[in-house]
């Protein structure tokens, strides 16, 4: 009989895919909607399947697509019709992502969707729990977060890996004049630091050889799997395909317990050396309040959260530099005011690199867009109806591109429009911007509680780098790196770059 059931499942599916596929390749041939950038509509609906086709036809450049959608709406906000008559609100209108994240907090949680896709992965780690559980954990970690550990963090463990690690690589491929992958690179830097950090643990995974690390990439394929799940436009397939463990799930399930393995060592090797150390780790399993099985989970959540974040962002800000050679000056001058090896003080006081790796994250965020449920009916300031169950995204991405947020020359990279020069001592001052207008941090209650340190580690990487070398992306003039978000945003194919020596 469960065979029987089985191989019927398989059959309609099979039959669904085959449909689906084969009027994608007519949609994708004749359509005017077919994966253009120019498509200023709103992307069309079928019965049952929703905007499949377009979802479809555009599932390489997803963000751009959805930001050409938005931006063409007049209240930045709309709704796609996805299968079996869901929809899923996109917004970009600042009022709403203050409603979703500040005012209306207790109306769009996590809720169970995240809990169905990541429970595997994250179990009930701070970034997938809501109410009690998320309060606690908050509170726990943001000890770690004070200005007393981030300095630690900055003076020796950034300084460290950057006197140590990297500047010796990028050297060696300066005088080799070979090409690397950046991004893979600074990728091994942050996950080096985020261990020591939060674990008290070196997984050495930048070193000259570049040693092939079994967690690191089943930690990379476990995360884009978790989020291909959340894209996903039928997410019965691969709810079928875990509970027959076969295909991509088959693999996903591999790679999540080989990392809730190396997890769950970490968390063992600490508790022996409970007194000897103070870190994150020790704190949280010092506190007896949480079971091992949840300091596991926060291992996982701590990782994810530290480890892509802030490569992806120094990689489009090395990309955007090297093409902007007034704001790459304007960043040596600062670099030249400070020591050598920059302390913790000047590398906050670095007011224009500060402002540029705002603006490199505003065109190129490190998290795309951010997804809660409605947990009752409600209605958005902008007039958008939200029924019960309902997803909304606010859209990171799209909002650093929105004309009505940031004017005409939106594309352009410009760390300007963050500072004002102060009249007495002709230095520049950073000027924030709305929190709303600008969630590439979220905002909020629950803001990102890495965000001063990730802006002082990527400080003190810059002034360490650019003092000593000239990044030369070896990408054809003219061309564009692609960007992709699966949890955290990619450059595809990684940055290939030239390291050249300065000499001047
Ligand atoms: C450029 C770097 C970073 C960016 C752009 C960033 C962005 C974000 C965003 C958008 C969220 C909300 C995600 C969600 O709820 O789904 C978040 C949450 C969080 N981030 Fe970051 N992050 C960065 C670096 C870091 C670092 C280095 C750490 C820790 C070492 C960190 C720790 C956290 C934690 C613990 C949360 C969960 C907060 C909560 O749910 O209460 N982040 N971050």
């Amino acid at each position: 009989m469960l065979l029987l059931g089985v191989i019927a499942t398989f059959f309609l599916f099979g039959l669904l895919f085959f449909f689906l596929f084969f009027f994608s390749i007519i949609y994708l041939s004749t359509s005017s909607e077919s994966s253009s950038l120019d498509n200023r509509k709103l992307p069309r609906s079928y019965p049952l399947i929703g905007s499949y086709f377009a979802v479809f036809a555009n599932r390489n450049q997803r963000h751009q697509w959805l930001t050409e959608v938005i931006r063409h709406s007049p209240t930045g906000t709309f709704a796609l019709h996805r299968t079996f008559g869901e929809l899923q609100i996109f917004t970009a209108n600042p009022a709403n992502v203050q409603h979703i994240l500040k005012t209306h907090f207790n109306l769009y949680p996590k809720g169970d969707l995240s809990n169905t896709i990541f429970s595997d992965f994250l179990g009930s780690g701070i970034f997938n729990v809501d109410g009690d559980n998320w309060k606690l954990q908050r509170q726990i970690s943001s000890h770690e977060f004070n200005t007393k550990s981030i300095r630690k963090f900055v003076q020796t463990v950034v300084e460290t890996e950057l006197s140590d690690r990297l500047l010796p690589i990028l050297a060696s491929a300066a005088t080799t004049e070979s090409v690397i992958d950046l991004q893979n690179v600074l990728e091994r830097f942050t996950f080096d630091n985020i261990c020591k950090i939060a674990f008290g643990f070196d997984p050495e995974f930048l070193l000259p050889s570049m040693p092939p690390t079994k967690f690191a990439v089943a930690f990379e394929l476990a995360t884009m799997s978790s989020s291909n799940r959340f894209i996903s436009m039928f997410p019965a397939i691969w709810k079928v395909k875990r509970a027959l463990d076969i295909g991509s799930e088959k693999c996903v399930r591999q790679a999540i317990s080989q990392v809730r393995e190396f997890a769950q060592s970490m968390v063992k090797k600490k508790k022996h050396e409970l007194n000897e150390t103070d870190d994150l780790l020790s704190r949280l399993l010092n506190s007896c309040l949480l079971s091992e099985t949840l300091v596991t989970d926060m291992v996982i959540s701590f990782i994810l959260a530290g480890r892509d974040t802030t490569s992806a962002a120094l990689t489009w800000f090395f990309w955007l530099v090297s093409n902007n050679s007034q704001v790459e000056k304007e960043i040596l001058r600062e670099i030249r005011e400070k020591s050598e090896s920059p302390n913790y003080d000047e590398v906050k006081d670095m007011a224009y690199i500060h402002a540029s790796l705002c603006e490199s994250m505003r065109l190129f965020p490190p998290v795309a867009a951010d997804t809660k449920v409605a947990a009752s009916d409600d209605i958005l300031p902008d007039g958008t109806f939200v029924k019960k169950g309902t997803r909304v995204t606010y859209h990171i991405y799209a909002m650093g591109r929105m004309e009505k947020l940031w004017g005409v020359d939106w594309p352009e990279y410009r760390p300007e429009r963050w500072l004002e020069k102060d009249t007495v001592t002709g230095k520049w001052i950073f000027i924030p911007k709305d929190a709303y207008v600008y969630p590439v941090f979220q905002a909020g209650p629950r803001i990102c509680l890495g965000k001063d340190m990730a802006f002082l580690q990527m400080k003190k990487i810059v002034a360490g780098v650019v003092r000593h070398f000239r990044v030369v992306p070896t990408i054809e003039k003219g061309s564009e790196p692609v960007y992709n978000a699966f949890l955290t945003s990619k450059m595809i194919g990684g940055f290939q770059v030239r390291i050249e020596r300065r000499d001047d």
